[in-house]
């Protein structure tokens, strides 16, 4: 069974007060009672007070990028090993904004991935196509390519102890979401492109679906039977939308 996950990236928001306020609400909503797992991605430097706040409770913590080497020279990078020290049981790998703002191609999402499972975090390799590459029928081939390389380097059985989440760069804080047939259609995709090198590996692995997901779209996404949660931006820092965009998400 594939235990549906909401995970909140909160990417660069937030500030102290706000961080601790929301994690009030959330843990107020009774996070515990959802069938889905909980998860939050805060910036860095709020990692270990964000993980002070929710140790022994139903949400788990994230972060929203690692480093692909062990330790050394590297300034301004924050290494798998720190991560777990602070508490977070999972990563996010090749997020949109990562791979296009800052160059990380992927080979370097790869090595990410592998990084961060030496140190036994989870990571959540984000895959998706520009606006360019669907209007000219490559999203196919965009998604192969980033997921291959991390199936070429890690293994397939690599992704059993991962999560996959598909996020379409056109619809990433852009209010503009993939309808739930784009979506089942990708995910398929990927369950199937998997299923090529492990059928077992392919049924078991989760894939996420993120970019512009609400409360008002997230039962309809979620609904789909290869879609397993959701990978939430702007609407995971607002608590009640956050915690109905939970709610939603049923087990499967
Ligand atoms: P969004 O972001 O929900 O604001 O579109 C999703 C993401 O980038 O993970």
């Amino acid at each position: 069974m594939r235990r549906p996950i909401v995970a909140g990236n909160w990417k660069m928001h937030g500030t102290r007060a706000d961080n601790a306020r929301l994690i009030e609400e959330l843990l107020g909503g009774h996070p515990d009672r959802a069938a889905a797992e909980c998860l939050v991605f805060p910036p860095f430097v709020y990692l270990q007070e964000i993980g002070r706040l929710v140790r022994d409770t139903p949400i788990g913590l994230g972060a929203q990028s690692v480093c692909a080497e062990a330790q050394g020279a590297f300034t301004g990078e924050v290494s798998a090993g720190m991560l777990k020290d602070v508490g977070c049981s999972h990563v996010l790998v090749g997020h949109s904004e990562r791979r296009w703002i800052y160059h990380e191609d992927d080979q370097l999402v790869a090595r990410k991935f592998a990084a961060a499972q030496s140190k036994s975090l989870v990571p959540i390799l984000c895959v998706g196509e520009h606006l360019w590459d669907r209007e000219n029928g490559r999203t196919e081939e965009v998604v192969s390519r980033q997921l291959d390389a991390v199936i070429d380097l890690c293994g397939v059985a690599a992704l059993e102890s991962g999560i996959i989440a598909y996020e379409p760069m056109w619809a990433i804080g852009t209010g503009r979401t993939a309808t739930p047939e784009q979506a089942q259609a990708v995910h398929a995709f990927i369950r199937e492109r998997i299923g090529g090198r492990d059928a077992k590996i392919a049924k078991a692995t989760r894939v996420l679906y993120g970019g512009s997901v609400k409360a008002s779209n997230a039962a309809e996404l979620f609904a789909q039977p290869d879609v397993d949660g959701g990978l939430i931006g702007g609407a995971s820092l607002n608590a009640e939308e956050f915690l109905a965009i939970l709610a939603a998400c049923g087990s499967r």
